[in-house]
């Protein structure tokens, strides 16, 4: 059975992402992917670094099997296998004894932040505020509000529907996600202005 799945804003956006993780990634080390969804990020992205691990996770069951699925078709000897990972969990199951790709040199996460209630966030800046080293960074991919406003009409309509299917998701405030980030030790660097009123957050850990 061929379970993978297919996204098509992945589809869409990973391109331009690749162009900027191009510039952005560090040399070395590993790259932690918090909510990898379908999978098809981690197999475009992988053999693009291949000095760099890839280690895709997920925190849903039926999403962690595409990722498997996904690997299994499209190989990259720098892609590890894919772990079950809650956000808001207070350890990551990389920070268990026994992980063995560590140094954690950047974290990615795409699409996220904003489809889930608000504590995800601030479990994906305190994970990153542990996990990371000096000069490790956090890429934050997606729609953002600026000082309290959308970029554009298009991010109000989907604010408004995805807080209509629930109360607790929304488009974030980049302000709000600049301090808590700060909370856990991560300094804002730039705000990459992205293809469709998107943003790619670029953050170190000082
Ligand atoms: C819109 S999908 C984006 C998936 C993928 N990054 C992409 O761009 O296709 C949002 C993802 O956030 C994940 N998510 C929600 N709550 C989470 C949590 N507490 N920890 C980790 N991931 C979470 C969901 O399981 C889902 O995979």
């Amino acid at each position: 059975m061929d379970r993978r799945q297919y996204s098509a804003s992945a589809a869409r956006n990973r391109d331009p992402i690749l162009g900027i993780l191009k510039d952005h990634l560090p040399e070395s080390g590993t790259v932690l992917e918090v909510a990898s969804g379908s999978g098809e990020h981690a197999v475009h992205f992988a053999p693009h670094f291949p000095n760099l691990n890839w280690q895709a996770t997920n925190y849903d069951t039926t999403q962690l099997n595409s990722v498997i699925d996904w690997i299994a078709h499209s190989p990259s000897g720098n892609l590890l296998p894919p772990l079950k990972l809650d956000a808001t969990a207070t350890i990551w199951p990389i920070e268990a004894d026994g992980y063995t790709a560590m140094p954690i040199t950047a974290i990615f996460n795409v699409n996220m932040i904003h489809i889930s209630p608000w504590c995800v966030c601030e479990g994906l800046m305190a994970g990153a505020g542990r996990i990371l080293q000096k000069g490790g960074r956090l890429f934050i991919y997606g729609p953002f509000k600026i000082d309290g406003k959308h970029t554009a009409p298009t991010n109000e309509q989907f604010d408004e529907w995805l807080r209509a299917d629930n109360a607790d998701y929304g488009i974030r405030d980049q302000r709000n996600v600049i301090a808590e980030a700060e909370k856990n030790g991560l300094v804002h660097m730039q705000a990459i202005s992205m293809p469709a009123n998107n943003f790619l957050q670029i953050f170190e850990h000082t």
